[in-house]
């Protein structure tokens, strides 16, 4: 029977955890051996007696060497990845481009690495995709942020004082996170605006009442695998353009735009954050691939001109309940691809399996992650 080991996050600020007691038991239900770090699950309320109730075995950091298969949220420091036996199979996200001495250790190490942010997006593979779990979440909490760090209501309000105007929010970026976040403003009662470089954002915005931003001479930028191409400085001057119009009567600008494996495009220039309005406030969901705002700084809120700008790489984790619930949910499934009757195999045929491999057999078999190493882009 193969030993699934779920460990405590140390990453600073990650309060989620791989699996819930919940998801313990679709674990065991494949024939896994489930072991648990102990304490991994107190940031998400779920304590030790919980998770040896649903089936799992509570065991100390050193177990990680026995396990089969090890799952996790944040991506190992060098020294966790030290702790793993080779041939450990690792379910984690690992952001693989930020993260390249690591890679080269998981390989080096002979880990099979399948990397959560990998996963392919095809129909088959929603149950397992992790990132629009989590973008979900950040998505509403980014829109939630926002209405607290404001002073000033989103809904229009007529009272016998007067009417009071709604707020008026910019989303930049409709992929999982923006759409949820133009769902929760509309339901706020906020006016939304939208911009995207995929053609097929715009009915999806219109859907929930989202008003799209046109880009003059905009070209569809739809990649693979239905993500965003990088897109010319030509284009970006463009659309920073019209988005500045829009930026200049808007109370709160919720930023989530990213191209998979790059640095996130530079869409408000300090410029444009000066033109905001005192107490507007910037939510910047890309923060941790460089932020979408020149002015994000990942490491905590700062303060322009009266504008607040807020990083939001820790959304998910600061809903560490429900973003566990849905994580744990994610990798039940993807060891559900993996387990037959407790009997472990990696079937590299299969596409989702495929797809999400980062490291095996002490190589790196993700190319473009392979190729920054073999250039020593780092
Ligand atoms: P993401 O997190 O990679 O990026 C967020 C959004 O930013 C995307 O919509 C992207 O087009 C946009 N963006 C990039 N550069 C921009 C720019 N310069 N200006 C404005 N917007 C820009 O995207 P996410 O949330 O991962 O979704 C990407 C696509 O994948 C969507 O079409 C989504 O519906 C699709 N998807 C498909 C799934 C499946 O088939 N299994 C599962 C989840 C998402």
């Amino acid at each position: 029977m193969a030993v699934l080991m779920v460990v405590r996050e140390t990453a600073p600020g990650e309060r989620r955890v791989a699996a819930t007691p919940e998801s313990v038991g679709r674990l065991t239900a494949l024939g896994l051996d489930v072991t648990v770090e102990t304490g991994a699950g107190a940031h998400a309320h779920h304590d030790d007696d919980a998770y040896r109730e649903a089936g799992a075995t509570i065991v100390g950091a050193d177990a990680v060497a026995e396990a089969d298969l090890v799952a996790r949220v944040a991506p190992p420091s060098l020294e966790e990845v030290a702790r793993l036996a080779e041939g450990t199979v690792l379910l984690s996200f690992i952001a693989p481009h930020r993260n390249l001495e690591v890679v080269a250790e998981l390989a080096r190490r002979r880990v099979t690495t399948l990397a959560m942010e990998l996963v392919p997006r095809i129909s088959r593979a929603q149950p397992i995709d992790a990132l629009s779990s989590q973008a979900n979440i950040a998505g509403y909490r980014s829109v939630i942020v926002a209405a607290y760090a404001l002073d000033k209501y989103f809904p229009l309000f007529m009272t016998a004082a007067g009417t009071i105007r709604p707020a008026t929010i910019v989303v930049l970026g409709a992929g999982v996170a923006g759409l949820q976040a133009v769902a929760t403003a509309k339901r706020l009662g906020a006016i939304v605006y939208v911009s995207d470089i995929r053609e097929a954002a715009r009915e999806e915005v219109a859907s929930l009442g989202g008003e799209f931003i046109d880009v003059p001479d905009a070209e569809d930028a739809t990649g693979e695998g239905g993500y965003a191409k990088e897109v010319g400085e030509d284009f970006l001057t463009r659309q920073r353009r019209a988005l500045s119009e829009r930026l200049a009567k808007a109370h709160a600008v919720i930023t989530t735009a990213q191209i998979p494996g790059r640095p996130a495009p530079e869409l408000v220039t300090a410029e444009m954050v000066e033109e905001l309005q005192p107490g507007a406030v910037v939510i910047d969901l890309a923060a941790a691939d460089g932020g979408n705002c020149a002015l994000t700084d990942p490491a905590g809120e700062v303060e322009h001109g009266g504008v607040r700008i807020i990083p939001g790489q820790d959304f998910p984790a600061q809903m560490p309940g429900e973003a566990s619930a849905v994580y744990g949910r994610n990798i039940a499934n993807f060891a559900g691809l993996l387990v037959t009757d407790g009997a472990l195999a990696v079937d590299r045929e299969d596409a989702v399996v495929a797809g999400a491999l980062l490291t095996h057999d002490g190589e790196v078999t993700h190319d473009r992650t392979a190729e920054t190493l073999a250039g020593g882009d780092r």
